[in-house]
């Protein structure tokens, strides 16, 4: 949470700031702020409010210099306000910041510096780093920096400015922090997407490392303030990827891109050369008799289908949990288990948290992540990437889908090592033919944007399933909420009955998905229990025998046959096109929506 961009070089520095902030708006929307160096002095303009509103007011007075730093603010201590936005200086207005994450001692930091005459202007955890970096200054930024993050408790990626030294400072410790490497200058970066336009060349900044950027280069060092020696490395992605690309929203971009994500993730992970086959070749999964899955959002609904994969396919008993829980239990968690970590990011606090218990307790980590060079990415034993590009929406799509044909292929190759599964070129050639079958899907979205435009004015929305069908079903209902607004919750179908049954009305909805053949008339009967009690009902599968059609009281849509385990691979299409497509109708700000960051850092 939280975006951060800096830059030195020949460049202004406002419209490069501001241009990669657009690109971490992603981080959090609730206000935004630029401080620029020029002349012996910072210039700071900083607003409540969408990137767009900082904008105008640059677009009135942009201050001008070769050197600052940039914000993109997600609040947490003290509301969105002008004042609570960063960047912060320190009261002689020698030091300027930004900071992502959270300061866990800031308020006796604040009070013993108030104690010594400071007076703050903001309600910030932030603005503390500021002072306390003012009130230790002798003459050397770098030691200053040092003394300063080792009096501070908590996470922090940060950007330092100061107007004696005109260099930037960056730190960082369990928040991510990227330098690229151009030669029209020196980039800082929460994200890679904020400097693809300009370079390709990244380093990623460790933690506790400092790096300290002027327009010819950057130079690392340690805390004991000793120099160490980085390499660069070339990002993979395009600067197009990370654009609109003639769509609307991200969002929509992103879940037409799903073949190919899908293509290049599923050929990595099983043509011979591919990187994520040969992690998966060298794993051997007969020394484990338990698999634990676990991730946030999103990833952990990957997570909670791929239980019944492995379980199905593997015969191994396979666990999934949050991990903002796993994190704080006594999980029964030892040197025979292998914990699987799903992220987009890479970068999710609670999920970085459990890495860290997992491996304290003596497991076997491998990782799924979209993000080179993420924390989750560097601290497990064995990673798996998404080929899915820079994903921008806040709502994942692509990452999401390629997390599962990733967990399909593991639990596959899993299969075969156990002597579970026979034939399992069949059960690989199955998950291979998801891309065109995702992309069929896609040819044709008339029929779920018809259907969608009639869903506006609910205001409760419920999604059952059962076995797979009920996994896919908790991320049908997530991306609804997260972007529409509509109150929904995913239910076993089974469990209809034991409460959610008396909440409908004529003004709900069901969403039911049915992939599951043996399950199909169960589910029929559950559509008809909510149907006969005032509901409308959408049906979304292969197993159905209701007709495909937007009706009155009941719809359907209805996709080609397909091994149920991998169901949710096209249910999740619909599910998606679905949400998008209401929130449209909606007139909601799809891409950022109230409240949500992307990448989530903070507990
Ligand atoms: C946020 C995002 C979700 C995402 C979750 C986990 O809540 O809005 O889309 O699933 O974080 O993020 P991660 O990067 O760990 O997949």
């Amino acid at each position: 949470m939280c975006g951060i961009m800096g830059y030195v070089g020949n460049k202004e520095a406002v419209p490069v700031i501001v241009e990669g902030l657009k690109k971490l708006e992603y981080r959090g929307y609730d206000s935004a702020g630029v401080a620029i160096y020029n002349n012996g002095s910072f210039e700071v303009i900083k607003r409540k409010g969408r990137l767009t509103v900082l904008e105008e007011a640059l677009s009135k007075r942009a201050p001008s210099g070769h050197m600052g730093i940039g914000h993109t603010r997600w609040a947490t201590h003290g509301e969105p306000s002008n004042e609570n936005s960063h960047p912060h200086l320190g009261e002689k207005e020698k030091i300027a910041i930004v900071h992502n994450g959270i300061i866990e001692n800031h308020r006796q930091l604040r009070e013993k510096l108030e104690r010594k005459g400071v007076s703050f202007t903001s309600e910030t955890d932030s603005e503390v780093i500021a002072q306390l970096a003012e009130y230790y200054y002798r003459g050397n930024i770098l030691e200053t920096v040092i003394k300063v993050v080792n009096t501070l408790e908590g996470s922090f990626a940060l950007g330092v400015m100061c107007l004696d030294e005109p260099r930037l400072i960056a730190v960082r410790k369990d928040n991510p922090l990227i330098i690229g490497e151009a030669r029209d200058g020196m980039y800082l970066a929460s994200d890679v997407p904020a400097i693809l336009k300009h370079t390709s060349q990244v380093y990623y900044l460790e933690d506790k490392e400092i790096a300290v950027l002027d327009r010819s280069g950057v130079e690392f060092f340690n805390m004991d303030g000793e120099p160490v020696s980085k390499s660069p490395e070339t990002v993979a992605w395009s600067a197009d990827s990370a654009e609109k690309g003639g769509y609307q929203h991200f969002m929509l971009k992103e879940i037409m891109e799903q073949p190919k994500v899908l293509r290049m993730t599923i050929d990595s992970a099983l043509c011979d050369g591919g990187k994520n086959k040969a992690v998966i070749d060298s794993i051997d999964i007969r020394s484990y008799n338990k698999i634990i899955i676990t991730g946030c959002g999103s990833a952990y609904h990957a997570g909670v289908v791929a239980k019944y994969v492995f379980e199905s396919l593997c015969g191994l008993s396979a666990e999934v949990e949050l991990a903002s829980e796993l994190r704080y239990r006594n999980p029964l968690i030892d040197g025979q288990t292998l914990v699987i970590f799903i992220s987009q990011s890479g970068e999710t606090a609670d999920t970085i948290a459990a890495v860290r218990e997992a491996k304290r307790r003596g497991a076997a980590t491998l990782s799924i992540v979209n993000v080179v060079g993420s924390t989750i990415a560097k601290e497990t034993d064995y990673v798996l990437y998404t080929l899915a590009g820079p994903e921008i929406a806040v709502a994942t799509t692509k990452a999401f889908s390629a997390q599962l044909v990733l967990l399909y292929i593991l639990a596959a190759r899993f299969a075969q090592d156990l002597g579970a599964l026979t034939g399992g070129g069949g059960t690989l050639a199955e998950v291979s033919a998801l891309p065109d079958m995702v992309e069929s899907l896609l040819a044709d979205t008339g029929k779920i944007q018809q259907f969608a435009a009639t869903c506006v004015g609910y205001k409760s929305i419920f999604f059952i399933g059962r076995n797979v069908d009920y996994a896919i079903s908790l991320e049908g209902s997530l991306k609804l909420k997260e972007i529409s607004y509509i109150h929904s919750e995913a239910y076993a179908g089974g469990e209809l009955k034991h409460g959610p049954i008396s909440l409908i009305e004529p003004d709900t909805l069901v969403v039911a998905i049915s992939c599951c053949q043996r399950l199909a008339p169960k589910i029929a009967s559950n559509v008809e229990q909510v149907i006969s009690r005032g509901a409308k009902a959408l049906v979304i599968g292969c197993c159905t025998d209701y007709e495909e059609g937007v009706g009155d009281k009941l719809s359907a849509i209805k996709f080609a046959r397909i091994n149920e385990l991998f169901s949710p691979s096209l249910s999740v299409i619909i599910l998606q096109l679905f949400s998008y497509y209401v929130a449209a109708n909606k007139g909601l700000d799809i891409d950022k929506p109230r409240n949500l960051a992307k990448s989530v850092t903070v507990e």
